[in-house]
Order: C-alpha cells, then structure tokens, then sequence
C-alpha cells in the first residue's frame, strides 16, 4: 500500500489532542503506513496572511491551513455546527438553515481538496473524515485526483425524511456518490443513508454493501469505530489514574459513585440526565446521601447559542437538585464543566459503580468502551447506555435505556446500584469480549480492507 492519506477538519496535529476517538484512530493507522494528515490548523488568520503549514512528528506528515473569520464563522460554527450537526443528529429544530454558509463550506472543501491534490502520488489512498467534508470527495475529483477516497462519517446519519430538509441535500449526495467507499457507524445510519439514495438517487443495490448510483458504484457498510482497548485498560492501572481516583474517593467518602463523561453538546441528553438523577433521589429515598453523581462536561463550540443555552439550562438544573437535595456533608450532583485527561478518566471510571452514557442521538459513543475497558475484574461496574448511541448495537448487555424516559431511566440507575457482583461480572465480560475484539485496530483494518481492494483493481 502507499501512503495513507487522512483529512479531517481537526487534526492530531497538537500531542494533547491525541485522546479522543478520531485522533486516535487515524493517528494510530497514519503511524502504522506513514502518511499525511490534512486538516484545519485550528488558527484564524487574514486571507492575505493564511499559511499552509507542514510539520513532521513520530513519521507522520501534518500538512494544516489556517482558516480566515469568515471561513470560520460560515463554514465552521455555522453550515457545519448549526446545520449539519443538528440535522444529522435529528433535530430539525435547532437547525439554523443558511445557504449562504452552504457556499463558504463549498469553498473550503474545494480549498483543501486542491491543497491535498496537488501533494498526491500515484497508490496513495485517500481516507476523509467526518461531516465537514461531505463535498470532499466532489471536491478532489475537480481537482483532478481519479483514484479511490474512502470516507467515514463519525456523527449518524438521519432518516430520508429528515435528510431532505436540508435544503443542499441533493447536492451534498450527489457529491457524495464520488466517493468510492463510504464508512457508517451503524447499521441503523447504513439503511438511512442507503434507504435515501435508493428512493431519491435511483441507486441500485447490487448487493455486498455495492451500490450503483450517477453511473458510478459505491461500497456502502457499517464500521463501527472502537477504541485501543487493552491501551485504555492498562490507563486505569497507571499511577495518574490511581491519583485521580484517590481524590475522589476522599470526597466520596464510601459513597456509590455514579459517572458521566461528555463533551456539553445538546446531542448528549444531559439535562434529561439530570432531571433523571433528581427523579431517582426522589423515588428511591435510599439514594440520598449514599449515591453521589459526577458529571464531566467540558464546554464545546461555545460561539454557537444552542451551546450556551445548554450550559445555562445544566448550571440551573445541578443547582436546583443540589438546592433541593444536598446536605451540609453530601453533594448529590457534581458538575463539573472542565476536561480531565485520559488516564484521570480511566481512574474514576474505574472506581465508578455506575457509567451513565445517555446522549439522545450518538454516532457511535467510546465514552461507553472506555468505561467497559477501566473497570476491575473482580469487581466491575454497571454501564447504562442509550439505545440511541451507535455503540448499543454492540454492547447488548448494558442496560439499555430510553434516555426520554427519565422515570425509567431513575429507576434503571437504582437498579444498577444494587445489581448483584455475580450478573455485574457476568454482563461485564461480554461487554469487555466485544470491546477487545472489535477495538480501533479492527475497525481501521476493516475499513482499509474495502478501500484497498477497490486501488488494487484498477
Ligand atoms: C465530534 C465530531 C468530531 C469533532 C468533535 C469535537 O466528535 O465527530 O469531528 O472534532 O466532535 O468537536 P469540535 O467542533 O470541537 O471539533
């Protein structure tokens, strides 16, 4: 194979950044082949002025373009934030349709399509990323690249009948038919997205996950995304994560310890969770000065309203159980908007009896392997996942919940508390078999499998 070629708007470019799930992944294949990764440098700058900068590190060649405020604000906080991510995330309501943002995301996805062409060799292999670059593929072929690009989309993908809202929608499929493999989360976002291109594209399913659609043909399959398993694991064993659990053990004070870690988006279901904890410690009396609930979110895309809503409606909500609830020794519900780093997190999860992971709508969700993978053998906690994450399709022995339903979700959470070790290990080990086997490594092998067959044919 030659080299891989990766391009994401945000990029591992900062050795921080190397955590979460998509840096991880594609640093992880970029290592494995040498390649470049193209991307936003995460700066702004005057049109005059935008640099397209490359640096080397660890064999791994970052080439990044500063973006000017107006590329910024349209193509990044607004067509792709304020349109697409609620689109895609089924909320019709929140999206803030603009067509002239349309344009600007046009426009850079042409920008660094040609940035990446004009740096291409013959037997590279092309691999997009994410919602930002949905034109991308469009976009390289005008540039002149005729080679395969596969490209995995990170968020879910809505229902036809949600996806035509969008006023672009017939131009962003059609521009998506030019990639020649196209990477889901789940199978759920496969028949939506293969459901839509059949009714309104005239697509022909020639079966294998083969599609033929604009007189071209598209490998269409669910990649479900997974993380470094026995990496993580051996996280919540080091001395950083013993330190972090120790620290919340003495606020603890032997009290149940019930986790959430999310990014603050509205996608996520934290004020549901919330109201459901509130719920819990009314319904279950028990609870109260026994459980104690922590809360992770570090704040995110903090220029878009919606997102400052939200931090306005959970400082309300946590403010009101802990009014309501709390004693002079007991915090009932710790928020805390900040980040903590992976190997702090691996510590609390570890020690955790309960991982709350209740988005509303979730591409895939690692927040939940994670928790699978940091906890003690002997003595493992209980996950509770969303049926509408991604990762459900997997891990069929959490306990699933409608995050809506937050009487149940309550009472699924005392339930969890006092769940026996024996049904705890038992679901635990399969969730742990499925998380190993199906890890970060997997998923990139899977994927290049598909694209690479389709280089070698030609
Ligand atoms: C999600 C998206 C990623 C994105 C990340 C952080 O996980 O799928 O593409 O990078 O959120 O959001 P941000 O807007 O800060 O890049």
């Amino acid at each position: 194979m030659g080299r891989l070629i990766a391009i994401s708007n945000r990029t591992a470019a900062d050795p921080s950044a190397r955590a979460g799930g998509l840096a991880v992944a594609v640093w992880e294949s970029l290592k494995s082949s040498g390649g470049v990764w193209f991307g936003w440098s995460g700066d702004i700058a005057e049109r005059q002025s935008r640099s397209v900068q490359s640096l080397k590190d660890d064999g791994v060649e970052f080439v990044l373009t500063d973006l000017t405020e107006r590329e910024h604000d349209q193509y990044y906080l607004q067509y792709a934030n304020s349109v697409l991510w609620p689109v895609f995330h089924y909320r019709l309501d929140l999206a803030a349709f603009n067509s002239d943002a349309f344009q600007v995301y046009a426009a850079v996805n042409q920008r660094i399509a040609n940035i990446v062409t004009e740096r291409l060799r013959d037997g590279d292999t092309v691999w997009v990323h994410d919602y930002h670059f949905l034109l991308m593929g469009d976009s390289m072929r005008r540039a002149g690249w005729d080679g395969p690009i596969g490209f995995f989309l990170h968020i879910p993908f809505p229902p036809p009948e949600v996806f035509r809202a969008l006023p672009e929608h017939q131009w962003i499929a059609r521009a998506m038919c030019n990639y020649s493999v196209i990477g889901l989360q789940s199978e759920q976002d496969r028949s939506n997205f293969t459901r839509y291109l059949i009714e309104d594209c005239k697509a022909v399913d020639r079966g294998d996950g083969v599609y033929e659609a604009f007189n071209t043909t598209i490998k269409i399959e669910a990649y479900p995304i997974g993380i470094d398993a026995e990496g993580f694991a051996e996280a919540a064993k080091t001395e950083k994560a013993k330190e972090a659990s120790d620290r919340i053990g003495r606020f603890l004070g032997g009290r149940n310890l019930v986790i959430g870690v999310d990014r603050m988006d509205y996608s996520k279901g934290l004020p549901e969770r919330f109201e459901a904890v509130g719920r819990m410690f009314d319904d279950y009396p028990e609870t109260r000065g026994s459980v104690s609930v922590t809360q992770i979110a570090p704040p995110s895309r903090s220029k878009v309203d919606e997102y400052r809503e939200l931090r306005r409606t959970l400082d309300g909500l946590a403010g009101r159980i802990n009014g309501d609830y709390g004693d002079l020794d007991w915090i009932p519900l710790r928020y805390l908007a900040r980040s903590y780093d992976r190997e702090e997190l691996a510590g609390l999860f570890r020690i955790a009896r309960v991982g709350l992971v209740t988005p509303l709508r979730d591409g895939m969700n690692l927040v939940c392997k994670e928790f699978v993978m940091a906890q003690d053998e002997a003595d493992p906690g209980v996950l509770i996942l969303s049926e509408f994450a991604g990762a459900a399709e997997q891990l069929k022995d959490a306990l699933l919940v409608n995050p809506h339903d937050t009487r149940k979700l309550a009472e699924v959470i005392q339930h969890a508390l006092t769940m026996p070790l024996e049904e705890r290990v038992e679901r635990w080990k399969s969730l742990r078999e499925t998380v190993v086997e199906q890890d970060i490594a997997w998923w990139r092998k899977k994927f290049l499998k598909d694209l690479t067959a389709l280089q070698d044919t030609r």
